[in-house]
């Protein structure tokens, strides 16, 4: 059975102390409770990847980074490697964000070397995707979230599929405070998964989780989650109060 997530992506948000102070929120809060086959994961900036990780060992909190360099090493400055997010106990990453796409060039082809390198290296990869406004107008989200899919993804074996989550999200709903309606993900993350499925068969189509993400907040979680292709969330600017992201995570 797939499983749910909830993970909260902090962009360029908190410094180390308070990630330290979040983790702890965190941890805390979800200590005694029923998870319910649901797993929870925070990605804080770079930076204080270590310090979360450190922090938030023996408890069911998870840790992911927020992009990685698709090189192994060498003469990239700035940049991470896959290696070097094992290396400090990081088990997934985030790839494809839209602003990622956006603000830093990331294309499907960069993408797609960057799939490679973090499986290669056994990460876990939350691959995110999503159409713009102008796409949904014109009535071509389904068009482009399948390019984006595809031209990232469909080179890999179904075998890789056990370390990829998928996460649509809308350009227009990310940080605007407007979701996409509980129908509009669930139509989107069935098309996703039809578009598996033709590439895969069922099997790998029904075992992938796809999270939904885009002002997901306390308020429209539970019904968002409620419909049967979505299996959780990518929440921004909500994970960054502990009481919220509690309140999304016990959604399911
Ligand atoms: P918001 O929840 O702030 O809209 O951000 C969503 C997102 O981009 C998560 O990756």
């Amino acid at each position: 059975m797939r499983k749910n997530i909830v993970a909260g992506n902090w962009k360029m948000n908190n410094d180390l102390k308070a990630t330290r102070k979040l983790v702890k929120q965190i941890r805390k809060s979800i200590k005694g409770e029923d998870l319910n086959n649901t797993r929870v994961i925070v990605a804080p900036t770079f930076v204080n990847l270590a310090t979360a990780v450190k922090r938030s060992k023996k408890s069911k909190l998870e840790v992911a980074a927020q992009n990685m360099h698709q090189a192994t090493n060498g003469a990239y400055t700035g940049e991470i490697s896959a290696d070097m997010l094992k290396s400090i106990g990081v088990k997934t990453v985030i790839l494809g964000h839209s602003e990622r796409r956006a603000y830093f060039g990331e294309t499907d082809a960069l993408l797609a070397e960057k799939v490679n390198a973090a499986l290669a290296n056994k990460l876990e990869v939350i691959f995110c995707f999503g159409e713009e406004l102008a796409d949904r107008k014109a009535g071509n989200e389904e068009a482009v979230v399948e390019g984006q899919i595809k031209n990232a993804l469909f080179h890999l074996d179904a075998n890789a599929y056990k370390n990829i989550v998928l996460a649509y999200e809308p350009v227009w709903a990310i940080g605007t405070g407007e979701t996409a309606s509980p129908e509009q993900a669930q139509d989107m993350h069935a098309f996703i998964r039809k578009t598996l499925s033709a590439k895969y068969g069922n099997d790998v189509a029904d075992s992938v989780s796809i999270l939904y993400g885009g002002s997901v907040k306390p308020a429209n979680a539970k019904e968002i989650f409620s419909k049967a292709d979505v299996d959780g969330g990518l929440i921004g600017g909500a994970s960054l109060k502990a009481e919220d992201f509690h309140a999304i995570i016990t959604a399911f």
